[in-house]
């Protein structure tokens, strides 16, 4: 066979959808696994596409097989099993190769891999790759970082595989170096927080109303032919809906509520505070699978203050729109914390194309991101999304239902810490004058911080302690 267009190392779930995606598209793929007995499996459930296939068992093989200047895309975990594998390849590896981390890998990695890289002749990229096995399979969405070089080496591959909106790939090359990597980050970071804003809204059907999980399951189907159109709306309603074959009970109810996380989220919203943002609805989501991994807490704090059992009556289309307010404000955060990344690392990244590529592909595609590709389009005052006329119409008319389901979940003592938190968000931004006034009379009363006045320039001090 002649030589490979592109490598894949490591075929664990998302290693091997890509792989096979690049050779149904035509590719030559060159693929090695650190498990040797891995390798095999994979080419013999190839089926026809083992044609496109080449297997290595060793470095140095994996390395000969491909065309050069090398086009590799690593699919390992994520950390120091990354840094090992730069070390392992190099020296297999020449001038103008291009290494490509596909993981969901901590940007601040990325951006130290590619200092490090710099001047080696060796080009270091890192992309985030969203849509899980099936995305990657059949079309993901992916966020370039890296080189011009490196992209003109991948683009045609990753054109060919990703999915597609209109017509056009769900792929782009976004930025310098860690650029792809901290998109995919924040991406993650906004589906946290949409993953918890439906499950606050699915708790109020099932605490506050009574509601049955195939109820519950209906309401979502029904938002999902509306604004909330959404994979992950879909997904929730589908989830609601399936039955355990052994219990024969929703097998929602037969799931411990207690939520994973493998970092993404927690590095939003670590990101966003080191960039002086403040993600909220992520962080309330965040915040809520930390203290979802704390059963015995919750159960003594249950026992101990006993638990609300307080009805709620929200109309269904309220709660439609207090989540779609949530699923705006959430974005606008997620942007906003883009905005301020881009500036502090001088990416240039352009919102719109952003949007434009998570409208397929991706665990969070929706309705609502065509609409906010297109108001990127139109450049809103100061970058704001929220300040967007379109996206602003949508809000006035849902925030009022927010604000009503918010307190009224409140007021049930039961837990919305993301819809909370951007509802937050949104009444601290819309109050031209708020109380940090206060704050800075502190500050400067117990360490001479200093202050502006409204009416005069500089910097000022109060005597706090006359009299
Ligand atoms: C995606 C997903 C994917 C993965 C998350 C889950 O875009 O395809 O975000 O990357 O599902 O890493 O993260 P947690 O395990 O932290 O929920």
């Amino acid at each position: 066979m002649a030589k490979a267009d592109i490598g894949v190392y490591g075929l664990g779930t998302m290693g091997s959808a890509l792989a096979l995606n690049m050779a149904d598209k035509g590719f030559a793929v060159a693929v090695s696994n650190r498990e040797t007995d891995w390798i095999a499996p994979f080419v013999s459930e190839a089926g026809a596409l083992a044609a496109r296939i080449i297997p290595s068992d060793s470095l140095e093989d994996f390395t000969n097989s491909l065309k050069t200047p090398r086009v590799i895309l690593f699919m390992i975990p994520s950390g120091p099993p990354m840094d090992a594998m730069i070390d392992a390849i190099r020296p297999y590896l020449g001038d103008g190769d291009t290494i490509i981390d596909g993981g969901n890998a901590d940007f601040n990695d990325t951006r130290r891999r590619s200092a490090a890289l710099a001047g080696s002749g060796l080009h270091y990229v890192g992309m985030g790759v969203s849509g899980g096995e099936e995305g990657a399979r059949n079309g993901p969405s992916m966020m370039v970082g890296g080189s011009a070089h490196s992209w003109e080496q991948l683009r045609p591959m990753v054109e060919a595989i990703a999915a597609r909106f209109d017509g056009a790939p769900c792929v782009a090359h976004l930025g310098p170096d860690g650029a792809g990597h901290f998109v995919k980050t924040v991406h993650n970071g906004i589906e946290y927080a949409d993953m918890q804003m439906i499950a606050e809204t699915y708790g109020l059907m099932r605490d506050g109303m009574g509601w049955d999980a195939p109820r519950i399951g209906a309401v979502f189907t029904r938002w999902n032919d509306g604004p909330l159109d959404s994979f992950l709306t879909e997904i929730t309603a589908k989830t609601l809906q399936s039955l355990d074959p052994a219990t024969h009970q929703p097998v929602v109810d037969v799931i411990v509520d207690r939520a994973g996380q493998k970092g993404t989220g927690r590095w939003t919203v670590i990101e966003a505070l080191k960039l002086g943002q403040s993600a909220s609805a992520i962080e309330g989501a965040v915040a809520a699978r930390a203290w979802s991994s704390e059963p015995e807490a919750r159960n003594a704090v249950e026992v101990l203050y006993g638990k609300s059992t307080a009805s709620l009556e929200i109309a269904e289309d309220i709660m439609e729109q207090a989540l779609l307010a949530g699923r705006i404000l959430s974005h606008a955060q997620g942007f906003a914390v883009l905005q301020a990344a881009s500036e502090a690392f001088d990416w240039s990244l352009d919102p719109a194309r952003i949007a434009e590529i998570w409208r397929a592909g991706c665990i969070i595609r929706s309705a609502l991101l065509d609409d906010l590709a297109s108001a990127f389009r139109t450049d809103p005052p100061l970058g704001q999304l929220i300040l967007c006329e379109p996206i602003a119409a949508r809000l006035s008319r849902t925030v009022p239902a927010m604000r009503q389901t918010v307190s009224a979940a409140i007021s049930a003592g039961l837990p919305v810490p993301a819809l909370s938190g951007a509802l937050q968000y949104f009444d601290s931004l819309a109050r031209a004058r708020g109380t940090t006034n206060l704050i800075q009379a502190q500050r400067d009363f117990f360490g001479h911080h200093g202050f502006e006045r409204t009416d005069s320039p500089g910097t000022h001090h109060a005597d706090w302690h006359q009299g």
